[in-house]
C-alpha cells in the first residue's frame, strides 16, 4: 500500500531540526506519485447515493464528461447537499473559467474532476474512462498522464524545496533534466531567485507560482486550476495568466479554470457559472 500525502510532509519543528543538521529526507518517489495528490477525500466523508457505473473508454468523445454528478458530504449538523446534478462536457483543446460565489462548490466539483474526490452519485469521465473504475494507483498514473492540478491551497510537498517541488512529476515521467527543466519553469514563473526556499520560507503569491510551475512542467494534456492568481498582485497575476494561456496555446491543453475574476474568466472560452452546487449558466465566448 502506498502511503498517501498526510504520511509524507514532516511537522514544521522536525523539518527545521532536519534543515539545521543539513540533512532534509527525501520521501521515495514512488509514494509521492499518489502524495501529489491532497488528502481531501479522506477528511471529507462521502455519501454515496447510488453505485457508480463502469462505462468502456470510447476515443473521439468528450475529453472531460461530468454526467449528472452530485456530492453530498456527512457534517456534524447533517448531510450536506455540495453538488447538485451537475452535468458538463468538455472538448479537447477548450478553455473554460468556472465561477460563482464563495461557497457554490467550484473547488469540489475540480476535486471530483481530478479524482481526490469521488461523487456520491453520477459519473465523472476523463479521456472515455469513468473515474470510479480506478483505484488509487490508477487515479495516480492517470492524473501523471493526463492532468495537471492547482490547488486552491497548493499543496506543495514542505520537505522539499521549491525546485524538488516542481522536478517531482517530471522525475515520476521518467526525465533525465527534471531538475533543469524545474528551473527553467521556475524561471518562468519569477522565481529563479527562489529555487532552494522551502514552502514555508515562501510567500503565499510565490507558493502559488511553484505550484502552478509544478503543475505546468510536465505539460499536461488538461490543467485543472482553482483559484490559480486568486494570491497574487495584478501585474504578478496578469503575467501568470499569460503564461497558463501561452501554454494553452503551444500545447492544446484543455483549461479548467476556478476564478473570482472577471478578467480572467474572460480570456476562457466558455464561462460556467455555479450557485448553490448547480449550473445556473454555460456561456461561450461569442455570447459572452
Ligand atoms: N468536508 C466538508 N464537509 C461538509 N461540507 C463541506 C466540506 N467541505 C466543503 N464543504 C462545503 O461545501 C460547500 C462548497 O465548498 P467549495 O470549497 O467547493 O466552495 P467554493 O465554490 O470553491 O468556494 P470558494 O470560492 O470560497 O473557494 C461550502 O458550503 C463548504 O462549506
Ligand atoms: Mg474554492
Amino acid at each position: 500500500m502506498l502511503r498517501r500525502w498526510r504520511d509524507i510532509g514532516r511537522g514544521g519543528k522536525q523539518r527545521r531540526r532536519a534543515q539545521s543538521e543539513d540533512r532534509i529526507e527525501k520521501p521515495p518517489m514512488r509514494a509521492i506519485s499518489t502524495a501529489i495528490s491532497p488528502p481531501a477525500g479522506r477528511h471529507r466523508r462521502c455519501l454515496r447515493h447510488e453505485p457508480n457505473v463502469t462505462s468502456s473508454p470510447h476515443p473521439g468523445g468528450p475529453l472531460v464528461v461530468v454526467d449528472d454528478v452530485h456530492l453530498t458530504l456527512g457534517s456534524p449538523a447533517g448531510p450536506v447537499n455540495i453538488l447538485r446534478g451537475i452535468s458538463l462536457d468538455i472538448a479537447a483543446g477548450e478553455t473554460v473559467a468556472l465561477v460563482g460565489p464563495s461557497g457554490s462548490g467550484k473547488s469540489s466539483l475540480l476535486m471530483l474532476l481530478g479524482g481526490i474526490e469521488r461523487p456520491s452519485a453520477g459519473r465523472v469521465l476523463i479521456d472515455g474512462q469513468d473515474l470510479a473504475a480506478l483505484d488509487e494507483d490508477g487515479l495516480a498514473r492517470l492524473r501523471r498522464r493526463h492532468i495537471g492540478i492547482v490547488f486552491q491551497a497548493f499543496h506543495l510537498i514542505p520537505t522539499m524545496t521549491a525546485l524538488e517541488n516542481v522536478a517531482v512529476p517530471l522525475e515520476l515521467q521518467g526525465r533525465n533534466d527534471a531538475f533543469a527543466r524545474a528551473k527553467e519553469e521556475l524561471d518562468a514563473v519569477g522565481l529563479a531567485a527562489r529555487l532552494e526556499h522551502y514552502p514555508s520560507q515562501l510567500s503565499g503569491g510565490e507558493q502559488q507560482r511553484v505550484a502552478l510551475a509544478r503543475a505546468m512542467a510536465p505539460r499536461p494534456e488538461i490543467l485543472f486550476a482553482d483559484e490559480p492568481t486568486g494570491n497574487l498582485d495584478g501585474q504578478t497575476g496578469a503575467g501568470v495568466a499569460d503564461l497558463i494561456f501561452a501554454l494553452q496555446a503551444r500545447a492544446g491543453t484543455t483549461l479548467f479554470l476556478v476564478t473570482h475574476e472577471e478578467g480572467l474568466a474572460r480570456r476562457c472560452q466558455r464561462i460556467v457559472r455555479l450557485k448553490d452546487g448547480a449550473i445556473v449558466a454555460d456561456i461561450r465566448a461569442a455570447a459572452a
